[in-house]
């Protein structure tokens, strides 16, 4: 596994999700209770971009339809949403955050557009 740089730590103050790429690896990049999180940038529902959502006390919500997901986990702790979301390790050292990404890791996409043009 590789950690690659994803953001200046003051990019993700506290209760912020934000978009962040490293390369061809997109993800939603977020800071609860002080802690940062990364997790794939699309809901798991009908691909709405999580970084487009907002935290809440438990994890992040989807502003489409009212999914939320643990921040920790990726399961859904809110419907409609069912199947969990990827997520990232994480790494924050001398005010930069790191995501972990393994060697054999394909970019996540919209996976239902995927599929459609597959
Ligand atoms: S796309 Fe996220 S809740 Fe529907």
């Amino acid at each position: 596994m590789e950690f690659k740089r994803v953001a200046r730590s003051g990019q993700v103050p506290e209760g912020i999700v934000r978009r962040f790429y490293a390369g061809e690896y997109e993800f939603a990049v977020a800071r609860l209770n002080g802690k940062a999180y990364a997790t794939s940038n699309y809901c798991s529902h009908l691909d709405c971009l999580l970084s487009s959502g907002k935290l809440r006390h438990d994890g992040i919500g989807c502003s489409c339809h009212g999914s939320a997901f643990d921040l920790e986990t990726g399961e859904p702790i809110c419907p409609p949403a069912t199947e969990p979301i990827k997520t990232y390790p994480v790494e924050e050292r001398d005010g930069e955050i790191f995501v972990g990404i393994a060697a054999d890791e394909l970019p996540e996409g919209p996976r239902r557009r995927l599929r459609r043009s597959s």
